[in-house]
C-alpha cells in the first residue's frame, strides 16, 4: 500500500516511521518544500540512529525503513491509496490541502487526517470524497493508540479499512463519533491546563506538580512534560476548540498557557516550555 503523510513536523515524521516500519508499505513524506521533508526524513533516521546504538535494532533493518520512505511535495501522492494528513492544526489549512490533493490524487484515494480535535465533517466539507479522522499519538511510533474517527459522511468501509491498516501498523483502534476532543483529548488536555493552573496560583513547581501525577496517579510523565512534548501551542489550539465547540466555561485555556504560547514557549519543538531543553 502507498501512503503519503502530509506534513513532516513531529507528528507527520513519527507516523511516516510508523507506516515505514511494515514491509508492505511505501510512504510519501510531504511538506510544503522537499526540504521541509527531507528536514522530517532526517529525523527518522537519527532515533533509528539511537535504536541501532542501543543494540534495539540493527543497521539493515534501519536502512529498510529509510528505504521505504520518498520525500517531496504533495504532488507525489498521485498513485498513493492512503493519504494522512499532518498539517497545520488549522481548518482552513486542512480544508485547502485536501482540496488540492483531490487533484492530485487517484479517485480511490482514502483521505484521513490526523487532526488532534478538529471536526472532520468540516475537513471534508465540499470535497470529491468523505474524510476519515486517524489519530495517532506522540511519539508516534511508540504508542499504541489510533483513534478512528467517523465524520457524518464517512463511510462504514473507510473506517474498517483504518481500523484494519491500525492493526497492520501493530496499533490498538479506538472507534470514535465525531466530538471536540474525540476521546483521549477531551480527558487529557484540560488535565493538563489545570496543571498550568495549579502552577500558575503557587499550589507547587514544576517539577513537583509532574512527581505529583507520575508517583500519585502512575502516570508516565508530569502533566507539565507532556505539555511540553505535545507542544504548548496544540494544547492551546486544543483547549479553544474544546471552548468554542462546546460554549462550557470549563474548558477556557489558562492566560498563562496562552501566554507561553504567545512568548513562543511552545515546549521541546523550541526549546523551552516548562523545562529547558536547550542542552
Ligand atoms: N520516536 C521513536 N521512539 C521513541 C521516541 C520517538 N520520538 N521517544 C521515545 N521512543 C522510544 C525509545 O526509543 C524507547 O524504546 P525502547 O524501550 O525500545 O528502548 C521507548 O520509547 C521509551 O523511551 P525512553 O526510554 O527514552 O523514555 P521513557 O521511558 O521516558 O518513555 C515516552 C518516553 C514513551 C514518551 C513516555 O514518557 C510516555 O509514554 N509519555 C507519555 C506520552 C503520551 O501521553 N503521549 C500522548 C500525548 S497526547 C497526543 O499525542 C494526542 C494529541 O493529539 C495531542
Amino acid at each position: 500500500m502507498k501512503v503519503g503523510i502530509i506534513g513532516a513536523g513531529t507528528m507527520g515524521s513519527g507516523i511516516a516511521q510508523t507506516f515505514a516500519t511494515v514491509e508492505s508499505y511505501e510512504v510519501y513524506l510531504c511538506d510544503i518544500q522537499e526540504s521541509f521533508a527531507q528536514n522530517g526524513k532526517n529525523r527518522i533516521a537519527q532515533e533509528l540512529s539511537k535504536r541501532v546504538a542501543k543494540g534495539k535494532m540493527d543497521q539493515d533493518a534501519a536502512d529498510a525503513i529509510l528505504g521505504r520512505i520518498k520525500t517531496g511535495t504533495k504532488e507525489i501522492c498521485t498513485d498513493c491509496d492512503l493519504i494522512v494528513e499532518a498539517a497545520l492544526e488549522n481548518m482552513e489549512v486542512k480544508q485547502a490541502t485536501f482540496r488540492e490533493l483531490q487533484n492530485i490524487c487517484k479517485k480511490d484515494c482514502i483521505f484521513a487526517t490526523n487532526t488532534s480535535s478538529l471536526s472532520i465533517t468540516q475537513i471534508g466539507a465540499g470535497l470529491d470524497r468523505p474524510v476519515i479522522g486517524m489519530h495517532f499519538f506522540n511519539p508516534a511510533p511508540v504508542m499504541k493508540l489510533i483513534e478512528v474517527i467517523a465524520g457524518i459522511n464517512t463511510t462504514p468501509e473507510m473506517v474498517d479499512t483504518i481500523k484494519k491498516v491500525a492493526e497492520d501498523l501493530g496499533k490498538t483502534p479506538v472507534q470514535v463519533e465525531e466530538a471536540a476532543g474525540f476521546v483521549v483529548n477531551r480527558i487529557l488536555i484540560p488535565m493538563i491546563n489545570e496543571a498550568v493552573g495549579i502552577y500558575a496560583d503557587g499550589v507547587s513547581s514544576v517539577e513537583e506538580i509532574d512527581t505529583a501525577m507520575k508517583l500519585g496517579a502512575n502516570h508516565p510523565i508530569g502533566p507539565l512534560a507532556l505539555g511540553d512534548l505535545i507542544g504548548l501551542d496544540i494544547v492551546l489550539a486544543i483547549m479553544e476548540v474544546l471552548q468554542a465547540e462546546t460554549g462550557d466555561p470549563k474548558y477556557r485555556p489558562h492566560p498563562l498557557l496562552r501566554k507561553m504560547v504567545r512568548g513562543g514557549h511552545l515546549g521541546k519543538k523550541t526549546g523551552k516550555g516548562f523545562y529547558d531543553y536547550t542542552n
